[in-house]
């Protein structure tokens, strides 16, 4: 860690078991957060500044107090040279702020000084108010012992009149000062999601950010930034973030002319205008951030473990994600309980768990022009009602999902017949579709009631232990012409806090009911909706090799556990054709699915899928809740990848590893692994060879040699503590 401004004041000792405690003397707050520190102060102006984020720190009298920094000739007032945690736009902010507003008088100004604070366990309240008139922002943090930071803010209208946010950040992550820092984000585009970029942070902003309506597959909601020195998989300084949120958001990178490099995270501005009555407030998403000086895989681990424990639905006790069979690659819109049923006694055999049926089951859908909106069964496909399949699936030992799109309308529907106005749109201007559909405004009551009522009625009246909740389109015309013009841009807000709450509501009544995020593949994946669904679809694009990148962008962010991985069928949409065992042993790197049309798999298929799954179900709980090191990047031009996962009670870990394609015959490169313990004997086995044992120090520093060649080759080894 880069040294801290040291501290001319000795005081007594304040450090003890309480993780947020306060400095009286300095003004000085400190937040333990695990293996990590988080300190703010109050400088003599009454302001709230960031002073240190990184390793634990555990002598109090080390901390220095805030003070203003002197002024930058006229043209940068102490204001912007000065750090703040959570800046209004006023006073001469040249940065980033946290909030801005209008006052109904037309003063846009906000200078927020602190007031008091409440420190509750893990959670800590600033509360501020602007210098002059009645604002009141609450900054509240909560710590949590992988290390991470919980920073959101609570605005509220104490004025007599109406104001309007025109920004409202969740918080801000300031680095020490400096230069040479590196950014990694993801980016991406609907079938090539999560591609990992990284790039120097030099003057200026960088803002990565949705105005899609939802999380969007063209960048997502987290960051990382390491240096200056190098940093690699195992060493270095890494702090990272992600917001919980799955409307538009926004994320601006910024190096100052001061060297001060920070990161505002929260609702995205664009089209942003939040107007606050008297008396009410607007909370902001949270934003969660992290420091490891470990390098990017301890700073996924550190995250990968903190969303199971505390973001993940039932945290550490929710189950293993089982493996499903999903019809959609088989069978797209063409379903009829004889056909799924068929497809279901082939997925039984595999050992499949769960059997999903996908699009097609509803209304008058045979394609995707018609039937969305209409959540009733189509009886043609289905004359016994979902019964008849689901009885049948459950007679095979699985359970039973079903896909929806409940946000969604195509305009050839009975819904969009009786409530046109229920579609987002502008009063007289045209409603563009895309894929024949149009998006209804959740943010009315009427529409969110009505998606509420329809799917708790199709899961209390039929035996659905699971929904992919889908949304195949991005916003357009975002209008809400019921509501006033000025109100009209809480539709953005709104739309993501009702779907958030028919969620909820739905986990509630239905305590059993597992749910997965799709949004044409992983349009929305964040942690808000993580907290509040079992799983997401990655991508839409099932290709092994294109999925080796997606998944290695994935999980710098997000767990394995939740990453759901099928194998589907060959020449797939890039024309590749890889081998079955490479397309499982990558699926099996995540939560694995198959997807594939067994009307037309052979018996070698069946005999190889079923010892795959067998295989899985022996590591899956490694895999989904073990710890990943990537040891391989399928980024690196040799072609070969690996990840290794292991266990958290360190007696199983596994080992896959890809090969694209050989080339001079070269050698596949020594894996050394990972998180074993070096004074242990392991039972080494890999795939379809005979057990050898070896110690943890002989695998970690002599490495393991695996003989892998030609093309799309791939196996997988699994090592047992004896
Ligand atoms: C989206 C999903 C797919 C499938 C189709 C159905 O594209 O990502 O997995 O469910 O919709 O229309």
């Amino acid at each position: 860690m880069r040294p801290l401004i040291l501290c001319a004041f000795l005081l007594a000792p304040a450090f003890g078991a309480d993780s947020i405690r306060f400095l009286a003397e300095k003004r000085v707050f400190v937040l333990d957060a695990g293996p990590n520190t988080y300190v703010l102060g109050l400088n003599e102006r009454g302001e709230i500044q960031p002073l240190y984020f990184g390793q634990r720190l555990w002598r109090d009298q080390d901390l220095p107090g805030a003070r203003t920094m002197p002024e930058w000739a006229s043209f940068d007032r102490t204001s912007t040279t000065t750090p703040q945690e959570y800046p209004g736009y006023g006073a001469g902010l040249f940065v980033e702020p946290g909030l801005k507003v209008t006052l109904q008088n037309g003063v846009r100004d906000t200078v927020l000084k602190y007031v008091s604070h409440e420190i509750k366990g893990d959670t800590l309240e600033i509360r501020a108010k602007d210098l002059g008139y009645d604002l009141q922002v609450s900054l509240f943090y909560h710590v949590y012992p992988q290390g991470i930071v919980e920073k959101h803010t609570v605005i509220t209208n104490k004025t007599p009149n109406v104001l309007t946010l025109e920004s409202a950040q969740s918080g801000t992550l300031h680095l020490p000062q400096g230069e040479g820092y590196r950014l990694t984000y993801l980016y991406g585009r609907w079938a090539g999601e999560t591609q990992m970029v990284h790039e120097a942070i030099n003057p200026g902003v960088k803002v990565l950010e949705s105005r899609r309506g939802n999380t969007s597959h063209q960048a997502n909601p987290w960051f990382a930034i390491d240096g200056p020195e190098p940093v690699s998989e195992t060493h270095g300084p890494v702090w990272f973030g992600a917001l919980g949120w799955s409307g538009n958001w926004r994320l601006a990178v910024e190096q100052t002319p001061h060297q001060q490099v920070r990161v505002t995270g929260g609702l995205n501005t664009f089209d942003f205008a939040h107007t606050l009555k008297p008396g009410e407030s607007l909370e902001t998403p949270p934003f969660y951030l992290g420091f490891t000086d470990q390098g990017f895989g301890e700073a996924s681990r550190a995250f990968h473990r903190f969303q199971r424990e505390y973001i993940l639905p039932g945290g550490l006790t929710s189950k293993a994600r089982p493996i499903l069979y999903n019809s959609w690659e088989a069978t797209t819109f063409d379903v009829n309980e004889q056909g799924q049923t068929e497809l279901a006694k082939k997925a039984a055999s595999l050992g499949v768990e769960r059997f999903v049926m996908d699009d097609g089951w509803f209304g008058a859908r045979n394609d995707d022009h018609a039937g969305l909106g209409d959540w009733t069964v189509n009886p043609k496909k289905f004359p016994n009602g979902l019964k008849g399949l689901i009885a049948n699936v459950k007679s095979l030992g699985m359970d039973f999902g079903l896909w929806v799109e409940p946000e969604m309308v195509n305009p050839n529907s009975d819904l969009y017949r009786a409530h046109p106005d229920w579609a987002m749109h502008f009063p007289d201007r045209p409603r563009s579709e895309a894929r024949n559909q149009l998006i209804l405004n959740m943010a009315r009551d009427d529409a969110k009631e009505h998606i509420f009522t329809v799917l708790d009625k199709l899961v209390s009246e039929n035996e659905i232990a699971f929904l992919k909740w889908d949304m195949n389109r991005n916003a357009s015309e975002p209008g809400w012409p019921e509501v006033a013009p000025a109100e009209q841009k809480k539709m953005w807000l709104q739309y993501t806090r009702n779907v958030y709450e028919i969620i909820d509501r739905l986990r509630k009544k239905h305590p059993g009911l597992e749910i997965e995020s799709c949004s044409g593949g992983g349009g929305r994946i964040d942690l808000g909706i993580l907290r509040r669904v079992d799983q997401v679809w990655t991508s839409d694009n099932t290709d092994a090799l294109d999925r080796l990148k997606i998944q290695e962008g994935y999980t710098q962010a997000y767990t394995p556990k939740a990453m759901m991985a099928w194998v589907t069928d060959v020449p797939n949409f890039n024309g590749r054709s890889t081998p079955l065992a490479f397309r499982f042993l990558v699926a099996m790197q995540g939560s694995l699915g198959i997807g594939n049309n067994l009307n037309h798999w052979k018996a070698e298929d069946f005999a190889l899928a079923k010892k795959m799954v067998a295989y899985y179900k022996q590591v899956r709980t490694t895999v989904q809740t073990g710890k990943l090191y990537r040891l391989a990047s399928p980024r690196d031009p040799s072609g070969f990848q690996s990840s290794q996962y292991v266990a958290e009670d360190g007696k199983q870990s596994v080992v896959f590893a890809t090969l694209h394609s050989q080339q001079y015959g070269r050698p596949v490169p020594i894996l050394h692994l990972q998180g074993l313990d070096e004074k242990a004997v392991y039972r080494v086995t890999v795939l379809d060879g005979r057990p050898v044992e070896l110690s943890g120090a002989s695998l970690m520093h002599r490495g393991l040699e695996l003989r892998l060649g030609g093309d799309y080759a791939a196996t997988s080894v699994l090592i047992e503590r004896i």
